[in-house]
């Protein structure tokens, strides 16, 4: 198969479809793979490392759109890109189709087969091609956390991990998911003291098991995080009700009940976050302050770390390129009921009924 990588051209984003590692291992199988030019720089992977593994670099996004069977991506295509899909072309990426009409109608009149990365699910229900991104996600928040609660960027002041002679810094983690227990093994790393909270006990039990004595678990209720919110210097909110909003675990008013400083990581932004005044940010601008409490809500934290996320993203998309390009989609699908359940658009008609009911539809053509 002729597989394309092209530079993504979204604001901000540096990651990077295919490392070259996924180019050796597909030419090695006898495909054929164009990198756009420089799509792999912002990730430090230059023309020449692709050349190395057989990749044949192409100038412009046109001519990978042009003369590629499948597309490789990172995020969804954006308008300039809408006309570029060609008819029966597969397109393997993030799509998030339920949060663009327009993005939806224009895969469909373009016809080719969508794939989208976020829901390819194991049996177990896990996603695993998200599972990377918010460990990535996990982990950055305590390194943000830590930043922002340093007083000339209107934190507390308190180093996270104490000196000899003075208490470490205490972390409230919200959620026992991968981000939350990426954010506590740091936090933990760091020296903090951290709280754990999960209505979920088995997350609670596991979490109990693994992690050293300064990460305690909680169960998760409105007494718990009121009482804990006033002592807690950084609190990650990593909570996640598949397929629906956050619930708001931190009120507007709880705010009040912290100490000036206190900072918020609100990982869950994507979803609406677990907290009320939680809004979207960007990396250029990532916080706000209400109540003298700063709220870091980017929703893209992974972009700014693109080295190690094009690496932990394309370590587990690698196997399905492989077998997209080896089988194609129809007998790659067949196969392999993960990668089924990531068709969502196939030949102008939509497959994944949560988009047609996200957008009121009457039927999967529109
Ligand atoms: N901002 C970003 O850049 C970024 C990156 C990656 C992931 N995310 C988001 O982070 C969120 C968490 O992702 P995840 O992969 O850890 O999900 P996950 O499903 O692994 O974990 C979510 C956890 O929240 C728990 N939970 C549900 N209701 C709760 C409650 N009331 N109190 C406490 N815990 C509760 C669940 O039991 C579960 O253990 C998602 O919204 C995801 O989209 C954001």
């Amino acid at each position: 198969m002729i597989v394309g990588v092209p530079k993504e051209i979204k604001n901000n984003e540096s990651r990077v479809g295919m490392t070259p590692a996924g180019v050796f291992e597909l030419v090695r199988s006898n495909h054929t793979v164009y990198v756009q030019s420089n799509a792999g720089v912002g990730s430090g992977f230059t023309n020449e490392d692709y050349q190395q593994v057989g990749a044949v670099i192409l100038d412009t996004i046109g001519q990978v759109y042009a003369m590629s069977e499948m597309i490789v991506k990172v995020k969804e295509p954006i308008k300039e890109e809408y006309t570029l899909v060609q008819e029966g072309q597969i397109v393997f990426t993030y799509f998030h189709f339920a949060s663009s009409e327009a993005l939806t109608k224009a895969m469909i009149k373009s016809k080719a087969i969508c794939i989208a990365y976020e829901t390819v699910e194991d049996e177990d229900g896990t996603l695993p091609l998200l599972t990377p991104m918010s460990e990535v996600a996990g982990r950055m928040a305590i390194q943000q956390g830590a930043k922002y609660l340093e007083k000339p960027v209107k934190g507390k002041g308190v180093l996270l991990g104490g000196v000899p002679g003075v208490a470490p810094g205490k972390v409230l983690v919200l959620g026992a998911g991968v981000v939350g227990i990426q954010a506590a093994k740091m936090a933990a790393g760091l020296g903090a003291h951290v709280t754990i909270l999960d209505i979920d006990m088995k997350r609670l039990r596991y979490v109990n098991d693994v992690m050293p004595p300064h990460v305690v678990t909680e169960f998760s209720n409105e007494f718990n995080i009121r009482k804990h919110i006033k002592t807690h210097d950084l609190i990650i909110g990593g909570v996640l009700l598949k397929g629906a909003k956050a619930p708001n675990l931190i009120t507007r008013d709880m705010l009040k009940e912290m100490h000036p400083g206190t900072v918020i990581v609100d990982v869950a932004v994507d979803q609406g976050g677990c907290v009320e005044t939680t809004r979207p940010t960007t990396h250029e601008d990532p916080t706000y302050i209400i109540e003298d409490v700063v709220h870091y809500t980017v929703a893209n934290m992974p972009g700014a770390v693109p080295y190690t996320s094009t690496m932990a993203l394309t370590n587990v998309t690698l196997p399905y390129v492989l077998a997209l390009a080896k089988d194609g989609w129809e007998v790659a699908s067949s196969k392999n009921e993960a990668l089924q359940k990531g068709l969502n658009i196939v030949n102008g008609g939509v497959v994944y009924k949560e988009i047609i009911e996200a957008f009121g539809w009457q039927s999967s053509m529109v």
